[in-house]
């Protein structure tokens, strides 16, 4: 996710688009840049890292111009550096883009614009755009832009300007946000309408396939045929800070609800829809290296470790390869073995987790095939590794992962599917069977979202309890503990998640008024052992809560409290499943007035042993 912002008008535009892309920081921050246009020349300006950095660099070697763009970064091809930073500019350079989004056939786009004699500067799928921009140009600057994005699949929100048509930024929307600000004989485009409000309250948002040309005189709209649009103009009152959480209290619940963008980000471009494969050539590890491996070691910590003990269920079924899954804290002091036919999956989202860098670097002395699942391109362990499957996660700013844990469980399936694929271990019909599902999972995750007050109001019941039990089994075990660790970790709640099959070798004996169970029991393998689960606590005037199916018409009499969830492939519960506890840690906590983005003792990247 990264922040796009364009402005033209009297004032001095370099202020105006640094202070928009600080507005904007909070969707990405590995490097920006700005490209202002002066006379007949345009002025580019790229910094590796924070706004901050770029603004040091303009006060050292200001620029100056009548408009411009300005993007801040969060990379998904091509390393966080300022070479890779936007604007990109076309072989010329009399022409910039800025991008928020991810241009899937961007390959083969930029095999063909090279052999017609286009140099390429960088490794990013964005710069093809320029180059597209600049094949097509004739005279109109939109007119280029119509043909180019007419070539480009994927998602995209862009703004362009020229030198060549100048006094106009063209931008369009397919997919990730982009908004028009109506100022008073100026305006804006951007990512979201928290750098406008400083300036105008009139906002005009871009729906799919729209185009606006923005001129000093104003702006014009229109659909991608060019048909001219009349688009509404919305009064915004909100206040900037609002804007940012986009009107949520916390990020922490920003970022639930994003989930499902989230996972469809994370699996758009890796799933053939015609062929129904998965394709992730883009990691660096061939099908042929995958071929020979017979076992899977996952290695992480904290929410992260809980995604791979999902994803040791999702590989097991579905390309029967036997996976472990260990805390990297204490795989880095065993005497492991591992032999070549070993891959090694190292899951972090900050992919600076100091426990999992330190693991992994004990692990490549044995020299196993190694592939890390990041949300961070270009770290550490992104870095480290033979491979890298990059969740498209955004920048998660609350310290508890909410969204980055779906992502990581959506790229854990597509590389369960990709290895039953290589190795043949599931006939066509079912492969397809279970992209399908996956596929539903957005729309399904969205449904329980919508749900989000009836958890609310009963998560405040449970403000004033110190104690909680949460159970699961087979794949929504790990669901049990993650939902233990949200809690926990944001309310200062003591939580525990167990297996429903260990309570009667110990945990039982807690059960009382005071102890409340969340049960995790959707209609899977291990519904029935759930349901005596439930009988023996019941029978100990212990408080049920129940995650389950909502046409699960047996639970609700066996259980205080029903959270229903859509019925589901049993194998992809978790990321339904997951939500609710999500939600009700989160209630919970911002109740009792805890610090929910930041809790007490803990970072949001553990670069410490
Ligand atoms: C989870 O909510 C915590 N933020 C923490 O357990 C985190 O998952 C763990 O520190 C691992 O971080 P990583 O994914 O960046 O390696």
């Amino acid at each position: 996710m990264c922040g796009i912002i364009g402005y033209i008008g009297p004032k001095s535009v370099v202020p105006i688009l640094v202070e928009g892309l600080k507005k904007l920081e909070y969707r990405g921050y590995d490097s920006a840049g700005i490209a202002v246009v002066n006379g007949d020349q345009i002025q580019v300006r790229r910094v590796k890292g924070k706004i901050s950095a770029l603004e040091k660099s303009l006060d050292k070697a200001p620029l100056n111009g009548s408009y411009g763009v300005g993007h801040t970064r969060w990379a998904t091809h091509g390393r966080p550096c300022e070479e890779n930073a936007h604007p990109h500019q076309d072989c010329t350079g009399s022409l910039v883009v800025v991008h928020n989004g991810i241009i899937e056939n961007y390959l083969p786009l930029k095999r063909k614009l090279k052999e017609e004699g286009h140099t390429f500067r960088t490794e990013t799928d964005t710069e093809v755009i320029a180059h597209l921009v600049e094949k097509y140009f004739k005279g109109s600057l939109e007119k280029a832009v119509l043909h180019t994005v007419r070539e480009i699949e994927g998602a995209y929100a862009i703004a362009v300007l020229s030198t060549q048509d100048k006094g106009k930024i063209v931008a369009v929307k397919s997919g990730p946000p982009a908004v028009v600000g109506l100022g008073e004989g100026e305006y804006f485009v951007s990512s979201d309408i928290n750098p406008l409000l400083s300036h105008t309250q009139k906002i005009v948002f871009l729906e799919d396939e729209e185009m606006a040309v923005i001129e000093p005189q104003g702006v014009k709209f229109s659909d991608l045929e060019g048909n001219v649009l009349k688009k509404k103009v919305d009064q915004i009152s909100w206040s900037p800070l609002m804007i940012e959480k986009r009107g949520f209290k916390h990020f922490m619940l920003k970022e639930i609800i994003e989930q499902p963008q989230v996972v469809r980000d994370t699996l758009q471009g890796r799933i053939s829809l015609d062929s129904g494969k998965i394709c992730l050539e883009e990691t660096g590890i061939s099908s042929k290296h995958l071929e020979k491996i017979a076992k899977v070691v996952i290695i992480a910590c904290g929410t992260s470790y809980h995604a791979g003990l999902v994803g040791k269920c999702f590989i097991e079924t579905l390309a029967q390869i036997p996976v472990d899954v260990e805390f990297a804290s204490e795989y880095r002091y065993r005497d492991f073995i591992l032999d070549e036919k070993a891959l090694v999956i190292v899951i972090s989202q900050s992919g600076e987790t100091a426990d999992s860098l330190a693991a992994l670097r004990a692990v490549k002395e044995k020299n196993p095939l190694s592939l890390s699942i990041c949300n961070v391109v270009n770290s550490s362990i992104a870095r480290d590794t033979d491979g890298v499957l990059y969740t498209h996660a955004g920048p998660e700013i609350g310290v508890a992962a909410t969204k980055t844990f779906s992502a990581q469980m959506a790229a854990l399936a597509l590389l369960a599917l990709h290895l039953a694929q290589v190795k043949g271990r599931l006939d066509e019909k079912t492969r397809l069977s279970f992209i399908e599902d996956l596929l539903r999972i957005p729309h399904l995750m969205e449904n329980i979202l919508n749900q989000a007050e009836s958890i609310e109001d009963l998560a405040l019941k449970f403000i004033s309890f110190s104690h909680f039990l949460y159970l699961g089994r087979w794949v929504n075990f790990p669901v049990a503990l993650e939902g233990a660790l949200k809690l926990k970790e944001i309310s200062y709640i003591h939580a525990e998640g167990y297996p429903g099959g260990e309570m009667k070798h110990g945990p039982i004996a807690l059960i009382d008024e005071k102890m409340p169970t969340m049960v995790i029991v959707p209609k899977d393998r291990v519904y029935d052992k759930m349901l005596s689960n439930i009988s023996e606590i019941k029978t100990r005037a212990g408080y049920l809560l129940a995650v389950a199916f909502e046409d699960d018409k047996e639970i609700q009499d066996r259980v205080d409290k029903v959270i229903p969830i859509p019925p589901i492939n049993p194998l992809f519960t978790p990321f339904l499943t997951t939500l609710p506890l999500q939600l009700f840690a989160y209630y919970i906590a911002a109740k009792r007035g805890a610090d929910v983005d930041q809790p007490r003792n803990l970072a949001k990247s553990v670069t410490v042993e």
